[in-house]
């Protein structure tokens, strides 16, 4: 893989992180990945998403709780990540989901070209307007005619980059 553009390398190398280091994500690195969330492609260009970034381990703790204890899921934590980058968008929009999984990718790449871990967390999607998770979702400014359909926690691993993974998926050329 050695000859492989960078960029390739990237996407070919890019493993979802789930255990992380208490080490501060920079700022200018958090920009960067933000700045590549938002040069995602959106349906007719439309970038009805918001992306809002909390760096405050306790309130992503807050929110972790009240998620785990929605899904009754004990001791939930998102993984204990150093930040949390979450992708919102209009409920209306007819493509805030596909948009939002574009710049979800974005953020997973631009995380793996800085080094930074990376974890999609899905469980929101659902339970966005519970009140006591809106509650926190209104405390971070996310609009409440926003739905998040995933976020990303991020933070430097604490163990060495997983290898490849195999990938299944189908393929095939017609010629
Ligand atoms: C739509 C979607 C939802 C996901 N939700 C979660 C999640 O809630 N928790 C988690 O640990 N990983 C989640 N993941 C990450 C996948 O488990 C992971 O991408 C997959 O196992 C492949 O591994 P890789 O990312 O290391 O290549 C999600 C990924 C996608 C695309």
């Amino acid at each position: 893989m050695n000859n492989l553009n960078q960029t390739i390398r990237t996407i070919l190398n890019r493993r979802s992180t789930r255990s992380f280091v208490r080490r501060p994500i920079k700022e200018e690195d958090l920009k960067l990945i933000v700045d590549c969330a938002l040069h995602a492609p959106s349906g007719m260009g439309r970038q009805t998403w918001k992306f809002t970034v909390v760096e405050n381990r306790a309130r992503i703790r807050e929110l972790s709780k009240a998620v785990g204890e929605e899904l009754g899921r004990e001791g939930y934590d998102m993984y204990a990540p150093e930040v949390l980058i979450i992708p919102s968008n209009l409920k209306e929009s007819p493509f805030g989901m596909e948009d939002n999984a574009c710049a979800m990718e974005n953020i997973y790449l631009a995380a793996e070209a800085l080094g930074i871990g990376c974890v999609w967390i899905n469980q929101l999607r659902t339970i966005c307007d519970v009140p006591k998770i809106r509650a926190i979702l209104d405390a971070f400014h996310i609009p409440g005619d926003h739905v998040v359909y995933g976020l990303a926690a991020l933070g430097y691993r604490d163990d060495a980059p997983l290898a490849p993974k195999e990938r299944i998926g189908q393929v095939e050329y017609i010629k």
